[in-house]
């Protein structure tokens, strides 16, 4: 038999009745997680949203509630009154957060009944993924879900406090928008009034909030949606959530000092961890230099060398070669002890087989001298000088890459990140936060033959560096900057160009018509001619900061309804087919044959 609420009242969270005391009457709500049958004693683990209960029903004390224990299964839904007892010595449980108590049932109600669930709803169960997502309402039930989307809840609510006690007022956005280009293709909604036109969700609400600038708001935030379409990874979702940042009148130094507060303040509040501020900050050429990325993990050392210069006066052709062609060699120190055989040296390679470098070289200094099939091509003074520069002593491995240097670095940094992995070198819920700054303004797209925005337009020039916009713009660099954390880019963002000469200029360079901006940004360039203030921002991915805090390896378990890799909801099966009756009205045919 189930029941409605009839004149229920929950009187605790399963959760919180260890401090309840004795005696106590005590209703809770919640799901079944499992049921033993003791001979005469039924035991119930009842489940809600702070944690699992024991209720025992005696069959001599309370018959009625005993026989409707007997019928329950798990993931029934069900109601418990009872009356709180201290468990004897021996049956308390210290690995459960309730384990010193139990309910004593006088009346069990049963509000739904369950089917048998398609997997174990429990933490530590291996479960096919495609299950998962396809009942993620089920697998949502999980306590360490459960705890994500807590975590999430909370993250926000601080964000939200430090924003508004720094006197910045959120705004919301339109999500009908326009295009505005952060790099991805855009998800695009027909328009009905306007046959064969078309919206596109923000990929950010980049120029509303500057526009919010424009009309005087001076600090702004939002936590909000932002759609992409792009290709999918652990940390990247179609549709992710951003804290997003403006704020007028303010250097740079003063942007990043207040937004670094907020980061640090979040990690303080959520998980009591400090982040030391402020915030080191790292150029984007010392980024690619060290860490042969722009995202460098700087919670371990094993920085990136560079050797080019004694690589090239070796007998080594590989490296003379690669020298001479406009390449480097670079080297990274894997310092002692390692546990690395030979035979794991010589299957490196494998471990950065997507990065397009040839071979990974490795040579080991010994108490007697190097081991290395490179010995004999490099003189004394030559290793001495690697050594040096590696700072290496007896035991340690050094590990070449020759390439073009895109491919050293990209190869080398992925190779760092294995080593640490592998050997460990980063320990369990260590956090380094840092700011990465003085990125290059643009860069050439070799696949569209034209210089494009590192950022997007919108990111003002370095100063000191403006006149190279009509020289060399290439060289030009700007003010963004992003802040990375553990090797991940949680946020990014810059001073924006405020005034309509250095905008056009800027649209210029990346190949825009004059009359393709003002089609596409005609708004804004007209907007900052009307006293646009200076101005300049930020946004962080709160997916990724939550993924961070919560420990987890993807964004997807701190997300309550994420989608797949192929941006596919499994549960309620979106996208999908839409009736033809809707299309004709949009003004829009399917072309036959197209999957
Ligand atoms: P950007 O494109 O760097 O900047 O995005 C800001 C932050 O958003 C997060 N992010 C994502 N998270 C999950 N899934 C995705 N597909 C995804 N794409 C981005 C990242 C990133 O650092 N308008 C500018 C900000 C500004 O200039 O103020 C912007 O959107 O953590």
């Amino acid at each position: 038999m189930t029941s409605g609420m009839n004149n229920l009242k929950r009187t605790h969270y399963c959760g919180e009745i260890n401090h309840v005391s004795e005696g106590t009457g005590v209703t809770l709500f919640g799901w079944v997680q499992r049921r033993r049958d003791l001979g005469g004693l039924i035991f119930i683990d009842i489940r809600d949203r702070t944690g699992i209960a024991q209720v025992v029903c005696n069959p001599e004390d309370q018959p009625k509630a005993h026989a409707v224990a007997h019928t329950l299964r798990p993931e029934y839904c069900i109601a418990v009154t009872g009356a709180l007892a201290r468990r004897p010595e021996e049956m308390r449980n210290p690995a459960m957060a309730t384990g010193d108590v139990e309910l004593i049932a006088h009346d069990v109600e049963v509000f739904n009944e369950a089917m048998t669930p398609p997997f174990v709803i429990e933490d530590g169960a291996d479960i096919n993924d495609t299950l998962r997502l396809k009942y993620r309402y089920l697998d949502l039930r999980r306590p360490s879900l459960q705890r994500n989307i807590i975590l999430r809840h909370k993250a926000a609510q601080c964000i939200r406090r430090y924003y508004d006690a720094h006197g910045f007022l959120e705004v919301e956005t339109p999500v009908l928008a326009k295009s505005t280009p952060e790099g991805a293709r855009d998800y695009l909604v027909p328009s009905r009034i306007f046959p064969g036109k078309f919206y596109a969700l923000p990929q950010s609400p980049q120029l509303f909030k500057q526009l919010l600038m424009v009309a005087g708001f001076d600090r702004y935030y939002q936590i909000v949606k932002c759609f992409r379409d792009e290709d999918l990874r652990a940390d990247r979702q179609p549709e992710f959530t951003q804290i997003d940042i403006e704020m007028s009148f303010l250097t740079m130094d003063e942007v990043l000092t207040i937004n670094e507060g907020a980061i640090a303040t979040l990690f303080k509040e959520t998980i009591g961890v400090d982040l030391p501020q402020p915030f080191t900050r790292m150029s984007y050429e010392t980024a690619m230099a060290e860490y042969g990325n722009d995202r460098p993990d700087t919670r371990f050392g094993m920085k990136l060398v560079d050797v080019s210069d004694i690589a090239a006066t070796s007998e080594f052709r590989v490296f003379t070669q690669a020298v001479a062609e406009g390449g480097a060699v670079k080297a990274i120190a894997v310092k002692a002890p390692h546990n690395l055989s030979r035979k794991d040296l010589d299957s490196l390679q494998t471990a950065i087989a997507d990065y397009g470098a040839k071979g990974v070289l490795w040579a080991r200094l010994d108490e007697d001298g190097w081991k290395s099939t490179l010995t004999k091509f490099f003189k004394e003074g030559q290793w001495a000088g690697i050594a040096l520069r590696l700072g290496m002593a007896a035991g340690d491995v050094a590990l070449f890459i020759a390439d073009k240097k895109g491919v050293v670095n990209a190869s080398l940094s992925a190779l760092r990140l294995h080593l640490a992995e592998r050997l460990k070198l980063v320990s369990d819920g260590s956090f380094s936060a840092l700011w990465v700054t003085d990125f290059p303004l643009l860069e050439r797209s070799e696949e569209q033959g034209r210089l494009v925005s590192v950022h997007h337009p919108f990111t003002a020039p370095a100063p000191e560096d403006l006149d190279l916009l009509d020289t060399d713009p290439a060289k030009v660099r700007s003010q963004a900057y992003d802040m990375v954390i553990n090797g991940n880019e949680v946020g990014g963002g810059s001073i924006r160009i405020h005034t309509q000469d250095i905008q056009q200029k800027v649209f210029k360079v990346i190949g825009l018509t004059e009359e393709q901006a003002r089609v596409k940004f005609g708004y804004l360039l007209e907007a900052l001619r009307y006293g646009a203030p200076p101005h300049g921002g930020i946004a962080f991915g709160l997916d990724r900061l939550i993924m961070l805090l919560a420990g987890t390896a993807s964004i997807r378990d701190v997300i309550a309804f994420p989608k797949t890799q192929k941006a596919f909801c499994t549960m309620t099966e979106a996208p999908s087919d839409v009736d033809p009756v809707q299309l004709t009205e949009l003004g829009l045919k399917r072309i036959e044959g197209r999957q």
